[in-house]
């Protein structure tokens, strides 16, 4: 295949990696003079790819997949016939020297599904290991973790980008296609419960001074201000940026709330489902019990966040719900922003 002569990039970043993935692959593509433009996603209404361009695709994954914003984004592309290599950064943590590997889902799949559709020709599908940013779910990386992973994550988009640029294709995400495929059902409950109910864990605490950071810079507009308050909408990526940016550092996760919601939840599938659905309709199929008992793990945060969004004007709950975020302590709450290049 002939070698690259224009590339367009469309990426999504939260808290910085995708953002330098697509930087590092341009460094190579100037270095080769060819011509470059870049898109970020989250910056609509964006123009389409000229016809000689190579397309390059670069966001996180989120549950398995793209994120929705980037889903979106690819269901609106315009048709074409470019050539597309589609990229994701993934939650990449650090064993020994050993960089573990995060997973794609079906991100890949999806995406080169969608875009194969509508004319497209995949070029190639390769996951990064940066480090991962979802500190909701597990203690921040450290300073040393963070450098190391950049720098071998540099080494190897760099030599990635020489052999895109040069004309050859990379498939390396296809080795995990087995475990991508298994997760598959994660992804689809993530994409319609999941990422509503993960939605609703953030809040800001009083160390929050209103500078507004979080409001301006959120790329999907899900935070308005509500009594006074940052308020995090059903509209919510979770792509980490207002935790991760807040100059106060008070933006929180509210792990107690996901606590409390759990038990009321257990409390009311046992009433509901184990109790008078059984004796109500006895064959109900798996699948309904499934859609339901989410809704209503959904429905049940949903009321769960008003009561604690009103409930943080008190001092001594605001004090209850601080100490049952884990993010609020020191030994889990490091903030992770990409480091610049
Ligand atoms: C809500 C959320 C969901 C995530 N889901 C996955 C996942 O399914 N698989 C994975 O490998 N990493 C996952 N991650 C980690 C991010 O994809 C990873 O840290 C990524 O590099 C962040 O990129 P960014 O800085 O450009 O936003 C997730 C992170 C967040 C915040």
């Amino acid at each position: 295949m002939k070698p690259v002569s224009s590339i367009v990039f469309y990426y999504f970043s939260g808290t910085g990696n995708s953002r330098n993935v697509v930087s590092w692959f341009e460094e190579v593509a100037h270095r080769h003079q060819v011509a470059v433009v870049v898109h970020d996603i989250a910056r609509q209404p964006l123009p389409p790819p000229a016809p000689d361009d190579l397309v390059v695709i670069c966001s996180p994954v989120h549950g398995f997949n793209y994120p929705p914003l980037v889903l979106g984004f690819l269901r609106r592309f315009p048709r074409g016939k470019n050539p597309v290599m589609l990229m994701n950064t993934r939650a990449g943590m650090l064993i020994g020297r050993w960089v573990t590997p995060g997973l794609s889902g079906v991100a890949f799949l999806w995406a080169a599904l969608m875009l194969w559709l509508k004319g497209y020709t995949i070029r190639g599908m390769h996951p990064v290991d940066m480090p991962s940013n979802w500190i909701s779910v597990h203690p921040g990386l450290n300073q040393r973790t963070v450098k190391y992973l950049h720098e071998v994550n540099k080494t190897r988009v760099t030599r990635l980008a020489e052999k895109i640029v040069a004309g050859r294709t990379d498939f390396k995400a296809l080795r995990e296609l087995v475990q991508d495929l298994l997760v598959a059902p994660i992804a689809l409950a993530y994409y319609f419960i999941g990422r509503f109910v993960i939605a609703k864990t953030y809040y800001a605490s009083s160390d929050c001074d209103l500078c507004g950071l979080c409001m301006k810079n959120c790329p999907a507009g899900a935070i308005r201000l509500v009594d006074g308050r940052p308020f995090w909408t059903f509209h919510c990526e979770s792509c980490m940026r207002c935790m991760s940016y807040c100059p106060k550092k008070a933006v929180e996760t509210a792990h107690g709330l996901v606590g409390v919601v759990v038990l009321a939840y257990s409390a009311l599938t046992t009433l509901l489902f184990d109790t008078l659905v059984a004796s109500w309709w006895p064959g109900i199929p798996e699948v309904v019990i499934f859609v339901a008992e989410w809704s209503l793990f959904a429905l049940l945060m949903a009321t769960g966040y008003r009561l604690l969004h009103f409930a943080l004007r008190w001092k001594p709950v605001e004090r209850l719900i601080l100490v049952s975020s884990l993010t609020w302590y020191r030994f889990w709450g490091r903030r992770y922003r990409a480091l610049r290049n």
